[in-house]
């Protein structure tokens, strides 16, 4: 099973990134996963523009990010909450991304994380980030996995401080794969 993740974040010391490199030491550890770990600065892209879109197609790193899509059988995306809601840029790469036929998200597991200094654990953006993703197809795991406080959660390596979130995540992306592998063609 290949899985493609990302954090929704440019910065470079993005507790999102933090939160996928944990993810992606998880996947590393396990059977039969092969691993697309991507940087979301890999799919610069404008602001999505009808014009645009008319007149020069899909941006260059929209189409990179769709045929990453494409090439992966299932999706761990870790994102910031901006406002209370997805930030911009993820709804605009989505949006960028719905543009092909068939859609690349489509019948496409997803699991959303996220990470955030603040206290409610970016859980209204997770919901917020399930909304566009689902009316384009994708099955977006029921379980989501937010935290806070992650300004005190990482260590000089970027690892989880507490042993629980990690144990948490793991167990969280065990129950993700065995949906996952239930649901790929
Ligand atoms: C425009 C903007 C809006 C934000 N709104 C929220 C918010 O609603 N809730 C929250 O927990 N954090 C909010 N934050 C703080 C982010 O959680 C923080 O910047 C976080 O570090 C972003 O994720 P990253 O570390 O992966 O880049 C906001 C930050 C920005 C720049």
């Amino acid at each position: 099973m290949k899985i493609m993740n990302f954090a929704a974040s440019l910065r470079k010391d993005s507790f999102n990134r933090k939160m996928i490199n944990q993810v992606v030491e998880i996947l590393k550890s396990l059977p039969l996963i092969e691993i697309d770990h991507a940087d979301f600065r890999e799919f610069e892209m404008p602001i999505y523009d009808g014009d645009l879109e008319e007149s020069s197609g899909i941006p260059h790193g929209g189409l990179k990010l769709i045929k990453r899509i494409q090439e992966a059988n299932a999706l761990i995306i870790s994102t910031p909450e901006y406002n209370g809601g997805i930030p911009g840029s993820l709804k605009n790469a989505i949006d960028w991304v719905s543009r092909v036929d068939p859609i690349p998200f489509k019948d496409k597991p997803v699991l959303l994380l996220g990470a955030t200094p603040g206290g409610l654990g970016t859980i209204r953006s997770l919901w917020h980030t399930r909304v566009p993703l689902e009316a384009i197809g994708a099955f977006v795991y029921p379980e989501m996995f937010g935290i806070p406080a992650a300004n005190k959660a990482f260590d000089q390596e970027g690892k989880f401080i507490n042993p629980e979130y990690k144990e948490r995540l793991k167990n969280l992306i065990s129950s993700y794969l065995r949906y996952a592998s239930a649901l790929i063609k």
